[in-house]
This record gives C-alpha cells, structure tokens and sequence, in this order.
C-alpha cells in the first residue's frame, strides 16, 4: 500500500502548480450527469487525471476524469470533473487524496454535489437538497492510519461540517433564483453501493433520520473537515429511493433523469460561487 503523507500529495500539488496560472480558491466536485458546471469555467486549464502523480483515476460512468481550472465570475475555482468512490475499490483512506490535493493548492471552500435517492416522502424527483448534516454507520473513516499533523488534528470535530455560513448564502440564493419549490434540506445517508439499496435498508434509514441516499461525498466531506475546507453540499434527487414506488432502481435512469435537472443546478452552483465572499 501506497504511503501517505504530505510529500505524497505535494508531488500532485507540484505538477498541478506548474500547469495553471492562478490558485483556485473554490472547488467544486461535480456528481453524475452534472458535468455541465465545467462549461461555465471561462480562461479554461484543463488537466487530465491521468497526468498527475500519485493521482486516483476515474472509472465510474459519467465522470470525465479532468481538473478544470478557471475563473467562474470573479472567482478563481477547480472543477473535479469525475469523482471517486468507495465502489470503485478505492480505500476510504484513498478517497482522501483529491481533497488533500485541493487543500495544497490553496482552496478555501468546496461545493460537493451528488446525486441521491429521496428517502423523505414529502421530496420529489428533480428536487435540489441541500446538506445539512451526513450519517455514514458504515466503514471507517477517510483519516484511520497515521495523522498528518500538517492537515489537522488526529481528533476532530464534525458539529458543523456543512458550513452554517455557506447553507444560509445556499438558502438566500434559492430564494433570490426563485428555486424555493423544488429546496429541500436535510440529511444525506451514505451506503457505499454499488448495488442500489433494499426497500428494508431505505426503512431502516428512514428511521435514523436519512432523507436522501448516496453513494458519494461523506468521504469528500470528511476530508475537508479534517484540514479546514468549508463545505457545502447539493444533491440532486434522481429518483426515490428502493422501495418507495413498485420502480425498480437503476444506473442508467439516474444519470438520464439527473440530466434534465442538471442545467437548473448548474446555474444556481455557478450563482453560489459568484456571491461567495472574493
Ligand atoms: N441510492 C444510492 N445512491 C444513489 C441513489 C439511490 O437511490 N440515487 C442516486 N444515487
């Protein structure tokens, strides 16, 4: 096994550095279907992942596996174009390279986005939630194994680990681009796939408080938390979850449904990203 610690992901950080212009101070990880966002970029710098050391590759359908640097407004941001997951085979301890990587290149907050099957009965399918607040009762953490005190502490605190701050701007620009129908807000429920869950799992999260489920972003989250990254998270609900409807679930039908969604959420990330704070 690969040995992490800082000078691992410095040589990431390094050849990154070399190629791009000014350091990003957003990151925005884009979820299935939601490749669009990457087209807003302008004064585009795309690296491949392929190119970077000590870098993870993209295998899951729909992620394009490419950085994109650039400027969306005024603001200096990274696009990861292509995200990683558990299902993959990627440790969790693996998973938590990009973020790493982010952090040595100077990014101060990150838009997570995924896609996510509705457990809460009152949403509907094309509706945006934001993350208040995540469960993941299954696996280990993302930060087992040796703390790299350069990235934080070894015990850390994750009370608001959806940053207050960016929710309140998240809910004030749903409400300034008229999205307030379709806003929901609650708790992600990871379950790291890559099968669908049963309709006794999706019961069963119901009762500890989930309201949507996905495959993604706990990890990404954790991260984040661990070396002081702000985050905001949006799921873009793509279907309800196993057992809610007779429907049986399917990838195809996540990434075709998460499409017709997927231009309304670019718009109201790239409205998010010009009124974060310069
Ligand atoms: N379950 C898990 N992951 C998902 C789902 C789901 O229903 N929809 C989109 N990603």
């Amino acid at each position: 096994m690969e040995k992490f610690n800082l000078e691992y992901y410095q040589k990431s950080a390094d050849y990154i550095l070399k190629h791009i212009t000014e350091r990003p101070k957003i990151a925005i990880i884009l979820g299935s279907a939601l490749g669009g966002v990457a087209e807003r970029v302008e004064n585009k710098i795309t690296i491949s992942y392929k190119d970077i050391p000590n870098m993870l590759r993209s295998t899951a359908p729909a992620h394009k596996g490419e950085y994109v640097f650039g400027n969306i407004g005024q603001q200096s941001v990274m696009i990861a174009s292509g995200r990683f997951h558990h299902y993959e085979g990627y440790s969790y301890e693996q998973l938590a390279g990009p973020i790493r990587i982010m952090k040595l290149l100077g990014v101060k907050a990150l838009i997570v986005t995924n896609a996510a099957g509705a457990v809460n009965l009152d949403y509907s399918v094309g509706d945006i939630m934001l993350i208040e607040d995540h469960i993941k009762l299954n696996g280990y953490s993302p930060m087992r194994g040796p703390n790299i005190d350069e990235f934080g502490p070894r015990f850390f605190d994750c009370t608001y680990i959806y940053k207050p701050q960016l929710l309140d701007l998240a809910r004030s620009r749903a409400k300034a681009l008229n999205l307030e129908d379709i806003l929901q807000q609650g708790v992600y429920y990871f379950c790291p796939g890559p099968n669908f869950e049963t309709p006794a799992e999706i019961r069963a999260i119901r009762i500890l408080g989930g309201d949507a489920v996905g495959m993604s972003t706990v990890t990404e989250t954790l991260t984040a938390a661990h070396c002081g990254i702000d985050v905001l998270g949006l799921s873009m609900i793509t279907n309800m979850a196993a057992g809610v409807t007779a429907d049986l679930q399917s990838g195809q039908d996540v990434i075709d449904t998460g499409k017709k969604t997927a231009g309304i959420v670019a718009d109201f990330i790239c409205d998010i990203v010009e009124h974060l704070e310069k």
